[in-house]
């Protein structure tokens, strides 16, 4: 059995006679002697193969082949600073080649260049990478700290169904056919938020698992169809409760993975102040540059484009980017324009303050007392250069809301390592789909109006809103929650809200309902992305980073080439035909 971690040798172990096992990194052949990089999970230990078998052997050995090697703690003549073995070498008696490599598809150096498909069809591989090694090391952290602290709580870890009936979380569920019942399907859960709930009423009381969560829908770099949901519900709870619990748990996390201190309470931000400074509903706080609302300013403006922002659902908004009018180009700006038409609107009017005058853009249609407005409102100062939106509420909010990211990342106002928490609170319960014609809910349907909001959940969905939260971190949603819907009533209105026939009521939600009616407590909880989380904490902004075999972002793994076609009698015990039309 293997013993010592390579890299734990140091200049107390000299002298010392080891059994080291691992793969060749790097192999340097002087002639007559032999340098071994041997590299375990642990990191890297130089060996030294002189005259002899052992140079034999060693001189016609392959990268990545692996090895059983026996030698002598030497100190080093010549120490290497950057490695944490650097003092010490291992000058071999013994090699023994346990599994040579063939030649390999990419060089196993943290720094690759390998394209990443490559490294996804030989995932195996990539994990000998630092990089992705360190990442599963990260995750596994995370996840002893998650349990740790849940079970001091008084969490009991439960593991809900993957073969099951449709969560929704709006997204397209997986489905897999049932063989037995010919013709039917299961879905894979999206989240186990109806089994949760159920064991509230179960009387669990708190509730985590660790869970696989399925979601058929369009991959960014931040999503995965399949990922991973720290999942916890509570019975006897408020909002503040859940938040305040979840928290301490993300601020022990942040301590025994980081040794960061997060400051607690987190700041709470309700959603309509978020989209209102920062357009978006997840703010990046690393950095200020809020939204300023101008519509006031120009209620008799000469510019076009303003004077058509003037309706009751438009507004005219813009950001000020202090002191750098001068590093925005023509062509900058243009380049600007187009970045933010790809967020609906039409064009990026912007000006110049510069030596007490407003130049370029669109200072020619601005009177003077709109100049005066602007100077004083935004407290101009000498080369500022502000900005506009002017276009429908749901448009102009996220399109400026999108460029302050981009400033903010083009003019490295982001500081590494900083990382900014926040709950953003008061969601809306419904949010209007163009796509579907009708209002669809913001969190999920089992998401509790604010009490004073009950009444309006038929009568006025636009301004209903909810007891739902989400914890933000550096501009990501790192987790989302709610308090539930305990009351059975309740909970078929918000069904009728979403305009769910009574039929589709009971042959969805049914046994579900019918749950509620067995003294059900009042309860609450939240999922965080433990993907999402691993990325922040190991500093990536791509999710395959962070998850051993992941899929592409057209859902397929590289590796085991899967989704793949399967067998016609397979097919036939399934009982399905497959129709596919190219
Ligand atoms: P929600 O849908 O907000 O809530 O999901 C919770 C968190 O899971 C992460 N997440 C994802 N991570 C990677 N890939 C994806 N495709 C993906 N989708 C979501 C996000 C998100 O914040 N049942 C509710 C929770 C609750 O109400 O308790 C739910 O699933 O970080
Ligand atoms: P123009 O009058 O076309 O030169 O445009 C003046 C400024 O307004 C430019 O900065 C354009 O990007 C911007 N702009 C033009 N049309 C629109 C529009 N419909 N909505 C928003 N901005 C616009």
């Amino acid at each position: 059995m293997k013993e010592i971690k390579n890299n734990s040798l140091r200049l107390s172990d000299v002298s010392r006679n080891v059994t080291l096992y691992g793969w060749v990194a790097k192999k340097r052949d002087l002639g007559g002697v032999c340098f071994i990089d041997l590299r375990d999970r642990s990191g890297i230990v130089q060996l030294v193969a002189r005259d002899g078998e052992v140079y034999d052997v060693a001189s016609g050995l392959k990268s990545e082949s692996v090895l059983k090697v026996s030698g002598i703690v030497m100190e080093r003549e010549s120490k290497n600073p950057n490695m944490e073995t650097g003092d010490i070498e291992v000058e071999l008696s013994s090699i023994e080649v346990l599994n040579s490599s063939s030649d390999l598809p990419f060089e196993i150096t943290d720094d690759t260049t390998a394209l990443e498909d490559t490294r996804l069809k030989y995932r195996y591989l990539d994990i000998r990478r630092n990089p992705i090694k360190n990442n599963l090391i990260i995750r596994h952290k995370i996840m002893m700290a998650v349990r740790k602290f849940l079970d001091q709580e008084d969490f009991v870890e439960v593991e809900t169904p993957v073969l099951c009936k449709s969560t929704p979380e709006g997204a397209r569920d997986y489905l897999v056919p049932s063989r037995v019942n010919k013709g039917k399907f299961y879905a894979l859960p999206q989240s186990p938020q109806i089994f949760k709930q159920l064991l509230m009423v179960g009387g669990m009381e708190r509730y985590f698992q660790i869970a696989k969560c399925f979601r058929d829908e369009d991959l960014r770099s931040d999503r995965q169809p399949e990922f991973t949901q720290v999942d916890l519900e509570m019975s006897f709870v408020d909002a503040e409760d859940v938040m305040s619990l979840t928290e301490k748990l993300i601020a022990s996390i942040f301590k025994e993975v980081k040794g960061i201190d997060i400051a607690l309470p987190l700041r709470r931000m309700k959603y309509d102040d978020a989209i209102r400074f920062y357009g978006s509903d997840k703010p990046d706080l690393r950095f200020d540059m809020k939204i300023h609302d101008v519509h006031d300013i120009f209620q008799t403006s000469d510019f076009g484009v303003f004077q058509n922002a003037l309706g009751e659902d438009s507004s005219i908004v813009c950001i000020k980017v202090d002191g750098k009018s001068e590093e925005f180009s023509r062509k900058k700006i243009d380049f600007l324009t187009e970045y933010v038409k790809t967020y609906k609107v039409k064009g990026l009017p912007y000006v110049k303050y510069e030596g007490g005058e407003f130049t370029s853009g669109i200072s020619k249609f601005l009177s003077d007392k709109e100049k005066q407005c602007l100077v004083e409102e935004l407290s101009l100062k000498d080369k500022d250069i502000l900005f506009f939106g002017a276009d429908k509420k749901n448009i102009v909010y996220t399109a400026i809301g999108a460029l302050r990211l981009k400033l903010g990342k083009d003019l490295g106002l982001i500081q590494k390592d900083d990382y900014q928490l926040l709950w953003v609170i008061d969601f809306p319960s419904f949010e209007w789909s163009e796509e579907e014609g009708r209002y669809l809910a913001c969190h999920h349907p089992f998401t509790a109006p604010l009490d004073s909001d009950i009444d309006k959940l038929l009568t006025d969905k636009a301004h209903c809103y909810s007891k739902a939260y989400d914890i933000v971190i550096n501009g990501y949603e790192a987790g989302g929650g709610s308090i539930r819907i305990h009351d059975e009533k309740v909970q078929e209105k918000m069904f009728q809200a979403l305009e769910l026939s009574r039929e589709d009521i009971e042959e969805k939600f049914g046994f579900f309902v019918e749950a509620l009616k067995y003294g059900t407590p009042p309860h609450g909880g939240l999922a965080l992305g433990l993907d999402r989380l691993t990325m922040l904490l190991t500093g990536t902004d791509n999710i395959r980073d962070v998850i051993a075999f992941p899929k592409t972002t057209s859902a397929s793994d590289l590796m085991s080439e899967c989704p793949n076609t399967v067998s016609r009698s397979q097919l036939e015990e399934l009982a399905l035909n497959i129709s596919v039309k190219e």
